[in-house]
């Protein structure tokens, strides 16, 4: 079910019957979990702690039941708990049941060293105790959003960093848009190697017609994904958090507001034969959907985000994110879960009780991080209190 123009997404979110939720979750040699077995109740978590408690950890452990890298980008293998004295890796796992209207369901994500799969170490995906195919899968059970302080860097870092923001909020929502990322990028490695290795036309015209048909893929999900993160903006006028006019700045993007698609599929695609002899002596790949930007201004003010102050930058920021929690969803469930971490830094008093708000009426399950319980002493009776220390976490 979609958001109907008009619906606010409060309304949509009761329609959509919100009820997915994390109920359980089990971490065995995590990062500083030696083992950790957790009831929740379905509703907000709210996780306090002091500096190097594991509350970010646990959120990060969350993200491992997401396609990619989980919220810090961390290698699979940094993820193994380690002890002074370590010789070798352990083996982690990460386990969630997943309530819905639907019933539970069992997400399971582990790594054992050495484990190898075509030279790659890769993390097991399972889902009710069944290896999953690819992790994509993960999203038709659970479709996290998750907002960190590292993103506080967003509208300063590089154009990869904003262009992932926005795959990862439209991958939340649809799996399918990370499958054909992924192939674009395997088949943009394979081509590179190919010109290096002077490999046959044939195969090189293969790979170009691979990456141009999932470049085209990739950059119509984009824009319609902008078209939807601003329409669930709109639908949420009351809100204390400034509208974000997005824009997409990248070829292929702009190469579908100019021709149909499969015009655009074959002009991308003779784009790349001509500079087979650039880009194999660069070994980097000149045009394409790697390379788009995601332009972000505070609307009200008409300023490029870069140029909002931290507050603001946040608020923009949480704007989005909310947005992205609200779109719908096509393969994915309707209710998101959120990960939200140290959610309250930069925020003045009216906006964090804003925030809480308009995440209770969102009426998803939110997992929030801080120091200090007394920033979310607003949250009172709407949420689970769970205190983070020692390896362990307390009611
Ligand atoms: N692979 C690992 N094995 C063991 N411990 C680890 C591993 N990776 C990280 N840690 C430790 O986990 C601890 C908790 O980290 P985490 O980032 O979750 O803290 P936090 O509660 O979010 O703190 P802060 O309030 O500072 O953000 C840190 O002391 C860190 O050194
Ligand atoms: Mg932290």
């Amino acid at each position: 079910m979609g958001l109907v123009e008009g619906q606010s997404i409060a309304e949509h979110a009761a329609q959509a019957g919100s009820g997915v939720a994390i109920s359980r979750v089990m971490l065995s040699d995590f990062r500083s979990y030696a083992s950790l077995d957790l009831r929740l109740q379905g509703r907000i978590v709210v996780l306090t702690g002091p500096n190097g408690a594991g509350k970010t950890n646990l959120l990060e452990a969350l993200s491992t039941l997401a396609p990619g890298r989980g919220l810090r980008g961390a290698r699979l293998s940094d993820l193994s708990r380690s002890t002074p004295g370590d010789t070798g890796l352990r083996p982690w796992s990460v386990g969630a049941t997943v309530r819905s209207t639907f019933g539970d369901t069992q997400l399971g994500v582990g790594f054992v060293p050495g484990a190898d799969d075509n030279g790659q170490l890769k993390r097991v995906v399972r889902i009710d105790g069944v290896p999953a195919s690819s992790p994509q899968a993960l999203v038709e059970r659970l479709r996290l959003v998750w907002l960190i302080p590292a993103m506080d860097r967003l509208f300063h870092d590089g154009a990869a960093e904003r262009r992932r923001f926005l795959d990862r909020l439209i991958t939340s929502a649809d799996p399918q848009h990370a499958r054909r990322w992924n192939n674009y990028e395997t088949a943009m490695r394979e081509r590179i190697g190919a010109l290096r290795s002077a490999a046959s036309e044939k195969w090189l015209a293969a790979l170009e017609r691979t990456m141009s048909e999932n470049a085209i893929a990739v950059a119509a999900s984009r824009r319609e994904g902008t078209k939807r993160l601003t329409a669930a903006m709109n639908a949420s006028r009351s809100s204390a958090f400034p509208m974000a006019q997005i824009a997409l700045e990248g070829t292929v993007e702009g190469m579908l507001e100019m021709m149909p698609a499969i015009e655009a599929e074959d002009q991308f695609a003779e784009t790349l034969t001509r500079e087979r002899v650039t880009d194999g002596e660069a070994g980097r790949t000149a045009v394409g959907p790697h390379l788009t930007d995601l332009i972000v201004h505070h609307r009200e003010k008409g300023l490029e985000a870069r140029t909002c102050s931290t507050g603001e930058q946040k608020a923009l920021l949480i704007r989005l994110v909310l947005a992205g929690a609200a779109v719908p969803a096509a393969g994915a469930p309707e209710a998101p879960v959120l990960l939200l971490d140290e959610i309250a830094a930069h925020l003045d008093y009216a906006r964090r009780q804003a925030l809480f708000d308009e995440i209770d009426t969102l009426g998803v399950q939110a997992w929030i991080t801080g120091t200090d319980t007394s920033a979310f002493s607003a949250l009172e009776g709407r949420a689970q209190f769970l205190r983070v220390g020692d390896g362990a976490v307390r009611a």
